[in-house]
């Protein structure tokens, strides 16, 4: 009688079995089967109304809908969780009620901001709860004293029960609850172990309800695969307010923070951090320190490159010379070959920059590789520089776009991502599409007047 309180249900084409199986009995997919509770007898059909028990049309009161003009809102004010860098990409600080998913690889820091973002809460008077399921709370209290006095006055609750994780939060009430990590908490309801499938969405949808209910504004930390996305199911990502990624910079120190999906803000803010002895120190002049590493000697340039969904910037580097050798070495790491032979063609025909029978050389700094089209107008510049022997001037800048053959720029993705990276960063002047319709005018725009034909060699 136990068991038949859950079933599995296809995630692909939404067959139930009472029993597990590695293929679905019904479409044949493989390892589609995820456990799920069974809806109570009588209670209407369950999620979704899948059983189709919900009865003859009517059977239901009819809803009243109402304009949106007249519905009611009450602005309740956000939380601050203290951390200026949080606040920013959460949009404003925490919205009461809502649940905010934290990923990120292990060891990066989503306990420590967690719990500084609790402490400085709890400081200012807030209701605070951290619910553990990976640590003891004689570890969480050792990482706190390493973060200061507000991070120990935090009720903490190392338990890994849903069910008493949720009668702790109705029974003390918390405006802020992180639950560290949605992975590790376990639903007696399923019979599958933690951080499965099943589990996963159990946990977040029953947390989510209590937190929709009491006003609690829930943090839930979350791990991410090898492959560097958020573990567990997608349905996750699109049950919580917002999803925020906590990774590290592969070619830096810092950490950064983006928002990947946020219902209360935009998703084009970056906050940078970087681990100190006493916690996460925000990094307020990375502007200042990036451009100080990007070299501004004649042949480099800052490309605003879209890694997937992330902007990330990079610098470009080109090294034109006399060559010894016919045909000229055409030499690049990090881009395609093809790619820069047509940048070099567009250049010389288009832009008055012949490269001739030098040899080019181009390099992505820092062992990056870059696949996308908008990289062709950093190509070209760090070309056109070093072949002028200019530096782009007067500031280092950034810049994003597509080469077309007859010498147009053309838009690429998320372009307002990309400037607002490089804004963050410091580099104020970004040569876009936007801002030179062609590659001679970019050239122009970035190395100066001087439109004469050159030849490096
Ligand atoms: N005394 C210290 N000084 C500087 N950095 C420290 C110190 N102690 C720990 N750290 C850093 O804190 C990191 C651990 O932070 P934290 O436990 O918040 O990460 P996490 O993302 O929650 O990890 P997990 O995935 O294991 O839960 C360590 O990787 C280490 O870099
Ligand atoms: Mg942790």
């Amino acid at each position: 009688m136990a068991r038949s309180a859950t079933i599995f249900t296809c995630s692909a084409c939404g067959a139930q079995s009472p029993k597990w199986h590695g293929r679905c009995p019904g479409c044949g997919e493989w390892n589609t089967l995820v456990e799920e509770r069974a809806p109570a007898p009588g209670a209407g059909g369950g999620r979704g109304g899948r059983s189709g028990a919900l009865g003859p049309a009517g059977a239901a009161p009819a809803g009243k809908a109402v304009p949106l003009r007249d519905v009611r809102v009450e602005r309740t004010p956000r939380l601050h969780t203290g951390i200026g860098e949080l606040d920013r990409v959460l949009g404003g600080g925490l919205v009461p009620g809502s649940l905010v998913l934290l990923g990120g690889s292990p060891g990066i820091g989503k306990s420590t901001l967690t719990n500084m973002a609790l402490g400085h809460l709890a400081a200012a008077g807030r209701r605070t709860l951290y619910v553990s399921g990976e640590e003891s709370a004689a570890q969480i209290r050792l990482r706190a004293e390493r973060l200061g006095a507000h991070a120990l006055e935090v009720p903490v609750l190392a338990e890994t029960d849903l069910d008493a994780v949720l009668a702790t939060m109705r029974a003390e009430g918390p405006e802020a609850c992180v639950i560290d990590s949605v992975q590790t908490l376990h639903s007696a309801a399923l019979d599958s172990a933690p951080g499965t499938v099943g589990q996963v969405r159990e946990v977040a949808t029953r947390i989510a309800e209590v937190a929709k209910r009491s006003g609690t504004a829930v943090l839930l930390v979350g791990h991410v695969t090898k492959e560097g996305s958020l573990a567990g199911p997608r349905v996750l990502e699109h049950l919580v307010d917002c999803v925020l990624q906590f990774e590290g910079e592969r070619e830096r120190t810092y950490r950064t923070l983006r928002a990947l999906k946020n219902r209360f803000g935009s998703t084009n803010d970056v906050g940078v951090f970087e681990m100190a002895a006493n916690g996460l120190a925000e990094v307020l002049d990375a502007s200042a320190r990036f451009v100080g590493e990007a070299t501004k000697a004649p042949g480099s340039v800052v490309l605003a490159a879209m890694e997937g969904s992330r902007p990330l910037l990079v610098e470009v580097q080109a090294l034109v010379s006399p060559s010894e050798v016919v045909p000229p070495r055409r030499v690049c790491t990090g881009l395609d070959r093809n790619r820069l032979a047509l940048v070099l063609a567009v250049l010389g025909r288009h832009a008055g920059v012949g490269v001739g029978a030098a040899d080019v050389f181009v390099n992505v700094v820092g062992g990056v590789r870059i696949d996308e089209p908008g990289a062709d107008v950093a190509v070209a510049l760090a070309v056109a520089s070093a072949a002028r022997g200019v530096a782009t001037s007067p500031a280092p800048l950034a810049c994003f776009g597509e080469i077309g053959l007859t010498g147009e720029l053309r838009s690429v993705a998320h372009p307002e991502r990309r400037s607002a990276e490089a804004e963050k960063f410091g580099l104020r002047q970004v040569l876009s599409p936007a801002t030179a319709p062609t590659l001679r005018a970019a050239v122009r725009a970035a190395l100066g007047d001087r439109d004469r034909p050159v030849r490096a060699a």
